[in-house]
């Protein structure tokens, strides 16, 4: 017995707002962020919410699974940016969408944050404690960018991603997660500041503050390892599709190399969503699912990167 993908759903923002756009109010160009990117426009929230845009996401996932929210047994979110600490986004959702007798909890592990989701579920489903579970991967980057960091804000989008699983004879085939806390600094977001009257309140960082070069040599080592690993644990076969964390078209392109697979294989969504952190995979997932590239049998890896540092991989049969 594993664990299935039976449906997909997605959600993006009203708003596009392209490089040209960016370059309006801030020194860059859309040649910069192209050429160095991959990235043309993102989609960034007026409006919406987080919990908003997985209610939307979550729906859709729930449709396209033919399941009820009331037979949901665990709502996990990925997610870096819920709307509040408490509540979780989780139990926003489950209360929205009417899932009465779900679990749910919210998992932070950024950019691995779907990934994480689904591994936890898998576990929960083979220990038999779950039969099924909705999985989301969601963010509001645009709220905790730092606006006049130029080389960090012109990368992230919002959106939200999710996906129903449930118990079954075939899906996920292996899978590997990884954490590197030592390295946490190279990506990080200090958040919120401390209330507490006795302690003064002196930090320098409130927004997101990457070193770039630092993370994307962890990219293109980590994820090609991590895939590898993923494919020796299972009997070997073809691989359809590489649905990877959509960071940048230039480490995507470097793990492709790295593996000697066809570019082609790796579809992308990053040209007009940016990085959506934990949103990526599961929204570049539905993507794929409502055009019709995902068939019965295919196997696909899915593999996601980022702060923490965190990795996880998966290999399924859709
Ligand atoms: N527009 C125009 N110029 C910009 C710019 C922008 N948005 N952002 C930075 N620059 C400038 C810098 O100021 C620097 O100028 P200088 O040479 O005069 O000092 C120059 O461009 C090069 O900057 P650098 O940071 O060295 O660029 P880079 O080639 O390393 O590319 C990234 C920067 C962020 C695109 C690249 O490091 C990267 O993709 N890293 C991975 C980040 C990532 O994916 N993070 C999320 C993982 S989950």
């Amino acid at each position: 017995m594993t664990t299935r993908i039976i449906g997909t759903g997605s959600y993006l923002p009203k708003r596009v707002v392209t490089n040209d756009d960016l370059a309006k109010i801030m020194d860059t160009s859309d040649e910069w962020i192209r050429t160095r990117t991959g990235i043309r426009a993102r989609h960034l929230v007026e409006e919406e919410t987080t919990t908003f845009m997985c209610v939307e996401a979550a729906k859709r996932a729930l449709e396209n699974a033919g399941m009820q929210a009331e037979d949901i047994e665990l709502i996990i979110v990925g997610t870096i940016t819920a709307d509040h600490v408490t509540p979780s986004a989780a139990c926003e959702i489950q209360a929205a969408i009417g899932a009465d007798k779900a679990v749910a909890f919210d998992v932070n592990a950024a950019c691995s944050g779907f990934l994480f989701a689904l591994h936890t579920a898998h576990a929960y489903i083979q220990a038999g404690i779950y039969k099924n579970a909705l999985l989301l991967g969601a963010e509001t980057l645009s709220k905790i960018m730092d606006w006049d960091d130029r080389s960090t804000c012109v990368l992230f989008g919002d959106g939200a991603g999710a996906a129903v699983v449930k118990a079954d004879e075939t899906g996920l085939l292996a899978f590997e997660q990884g954490s590197d806390g030592a390295k946490g600094h190279v990506l990080a977001c200090e958040g919120r500041r401390n209330n507490n009257p006795y302690v003064s309140n002196d930090k320098a960082y409130d927004y997101v503050h990457m070193d770039g070069q630092e993370v994307y040599k962890f990219a293109v080592s980590t994820v090609p390892a991590s895939i590898m690993r993923v494919l020796e644990q299972a009997e070997p076969c073809e691989i359809d599709y590489y649905v990877l964390h959509q960071a940048n078209i230039r480490i995507i392109q470097s793990v492709a190399k790295r593996l000697k697979a066809d570019e082609a294989k790796f579809p992308i969504s990053l040209d007009h969503c940016g990085n959506i952190s934990a949103g990526s995979v599961p929204i570049l997932l539905d993507e794929m699912n409502r055009k019709g590239m995902l068939k019965r049998g295919h196997k696909i890896v899915m593999s996601g990167f980022g702060a923490g540092l965190t990795w996880g991989t998966a290999l399924l049969e859709w």
